[in-house]
């Protein structure tokens, strides 16, 4: 991909990943911020750093097909490189998927496949688990199924709550999305047609304590 790379985001709330993609992520073109949410608080700091906010209202379509193709066109204007899912609490519809094909990613705060959906914490808690964590995949038409780019662990302590993991988790997806949006851009991860990580990203995986997929899954 392009040094340049362009990317559009998609929010529905409050945005800290997006922050810290737009802090840590220098070369990357932000096209606008999507958000189905007009009152989501993330959309202030990218407003703050200039980047244009579209915001689609449920309510003012009168359908939910009509809803999607509207932000399936808008998306489409923008010849997005990349699409970043950021707290965006809405399926993506097959039409949009096929349209950006290889080019939607999105962070979620489970080791998946384990955990797929919401209430992950209380979820990894109520199962004991000792090691949690998140997730950087390709999306695709499931729930939270594409194939995974990269994860980051956090330990699970008998101490912990569903607060404090997900405080920790938080902090690990702040390092590890700009991770895996930096690599793509260097070109050292390719969503399309098929994944694939070089030696230089597997081995800064390694230094940063990130799992990264084995090449060409
Ligand atoms: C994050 O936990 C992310 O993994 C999940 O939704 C949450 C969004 O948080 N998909 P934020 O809006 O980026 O602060």
């Amino acid at each position: 991909m392009a040094k340049d790379l362009r990317i559009v985001a998609f929010i529905s709330g409050r945005g800290s990943n997006l922050q810290s993609l737009i802090k840590n992520c220098p070369s990357a073109k932000f096209e606008a911020v999507v958000t189905d949410t007009p009152e989501a608080p993330g959309l202030a700091f990218a407003r703050s750093h200039g980047i244009h906010c579209q915001e689609f209202d449920r309510k003012k379509y009168a359908s939910l097909k009509d809803f999607r193709a509207a932000i399936r066109e808008y998306a489409k204007g923008l010849t997005p490189d990349l699409i970043v899912l950021a707290g965006y609490m809405r399926i993506l519809e097959p039409e949009f998927i096929h349209l950006f094909a290889g080019r939607v990613i999105n962070i979620h705060p489970s080791l998946l496949p384990k955990y797929p959906g919401l209430e992950t914490h209380a979820r990894a808690l109520a199962a004991r688990e000792t090691v949690h964590g998140c997730t950087v995949h390709v999306v695709d038409n499931g729930m939270d199924t594409g194939p995974i780019i990269a994860q980051a662990s956090v330990p699970v302590g008998a101490e912990d709550t569903e607060a404090s993991l997900s405080k920790k988790v938080l902090t690990q997806e702040h390092l590890l999305y700009p991770w895996v949006v930096n690599n793509i851009i260097d070109e050292h991860i390719r969503l399309f047609p098929h994944l694939e990580i070089s030696e230089a990203a597997m081995k800064s995986a390694k230094d940063f304590g990130f799992v990264v997929a084995k090449e060409d899954c």
